[in-house]
């Protein structure tokens, strides 16, 4: 019996030594061949193991299934390489099903479900289930797919639906549209989400501009090797939400008569919400208003060099401010009677970027 590893996946030369090599191609028809774990269809393993897994003979000795050595896992390294590709192929695929060529990529947060259909003129849809290797969320209530068009005469690239971390990709997978939308063109990332509010003069139905992120509760998605052609190794983060970006925002509000709030948005990993003593941290840590996406993205954003800007819809009072449970319906049934607002503040304020970007 022999241990095969997958050379995408692995390349550290120690396991190599006791393994030996991998071979080339198997031979299909041979029962002994091994079977290269990027040959499985994705979801039939675990992503956040992907790192390390090892094929241990035939698969049929394992219920069609391999064994995952943590034990041997090298530094995430290998995937990245892998996740690069995986952005080329979908630029290309992309590349011959449009020719729009974004300026901003908007990242749609809970509540914001249908603001294509009502603020976009729609050039072109793409499933992500059309895309090789594109990560595909899990999560009630979100949509998969990129939609291209116009905002204004702004191009745009839109993300109806994100994939969150704890719905179990690695970091590297979940960051991996934003990066392919910065290798679309786009020089701003619009990123929108639902929080909780832990700033007690917030309440439900505020929207925030995000003007900082404490991004230190999650992995930083830019570990493992990097990627020159992607951004530097060691990007600064001094201003992560760009101020100029953020004066336009804020004149767009006040235009539309929106009293909008400032704040530090933290990101935790979810899925469970806060605990009353965790948001007390929180709060004495500079936070403003609490979720579950958004800061990866930016810094991943800010990585490519887009000028990055965030709006918060504060969907309930964070855990321990209100007498109520919280439940995901709560934080979707608000941001859903705020979506009109929301709409607007964003087309708007994306109308406004356009003239920036001139
Ligand atoms: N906590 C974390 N994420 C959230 C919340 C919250 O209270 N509301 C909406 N997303």
């Amino acid at each position: 019996m022999k241990l095969f590893k997958n050379k995408e996946f692995s390349p550290d030369e120690d396991i190599q030594d006791v393994y030996g090599p991998p071979p080339d191609e198997p031979d299909p028809d041979d029962p002994e061949a091994p079977v290269f774990v990027d040959k499985l269809p994705p979801m039939d393993f675990d992503p956040r193991e992907q790192q390390v897994q090892l094929i241990y003979g035939p698969p049929e000795m394992f219920n069609g299934g391999f064994m995952s050595v943590r034990a041997a896992a090298a530094p995430v390294a290998p995937t990245d390489r892998s996740n690069y590709d995986k952005i080329v192929a979908c630029r290309d695929m992309i590349a011959g099903m449009t020719d729009i060529k974004p300026k901003v990529a908007l990242i749609l947060g809970s509540g914001l479900g249908d603001f294509a259909e009502n603020c976009v003129d729609i050039r072109c849809t793409v499933d992500y289930s059309r895309l090789p290797g594109f990560p595909i969320s899990t999560v009630e209530g979100h949509k998969g797919r990129f939609i291209f068009g116009y905002i204004g005469d702004v191009p745009v690239v839109v993300m109806q639906g994100r994939v969150h971390y704890y719905e179990g990709y690695s970091m590297q997978d979940v960051v991996m549209p934003t990066r392919l939308m910065a290798m679309l063109g786009a020089k701003v990332l619009f990123l929108t989400n639902a929080s909780g509010g832990i700033n007690t003069s917030f309440k439900a139905g505020d929207f925030m501009l995000i003007t900082d992120h404490i991004s230190s509760f999650v992995p930083n998605p830019l570990i493992g090797k990097n990627i020159d052609s992607l951004g530097t190794r060691f990007p600064d983060m001094s201003e992560i939400y760009d101020r100029e970006l953020r004066g336009a925002v804020e004149e767009t509000a006040a235009g539309l008569g929106i009293d909008l709030k400032h704040g530090v948005y933290v990101q935790l990993t979810g899925p469970s919400f806060e605990s009353p003593a965790e948001i007390r941290m929180l709060k004495v840590l500079g936070a403003d208003a609490v979720g579950m996406s958004t800061s990866m993205e930016a810094v991943t954003g800010r990585h490519a060099g887009m000028r990055v800007c965030g709006i918060s819809c504060i969907s309930n009072l964070a855990s321990g401010l209100s007498e109520n449970p919280l439940s995901h319906a709560e934080v979707q049934e608000c941001a859903n009677k705020a979506a009109p607002r929301f709409r607007a503040l964003v087309s708007e304020s994306i109308k406004k970027f356009g003239e920036l970007l001139k």
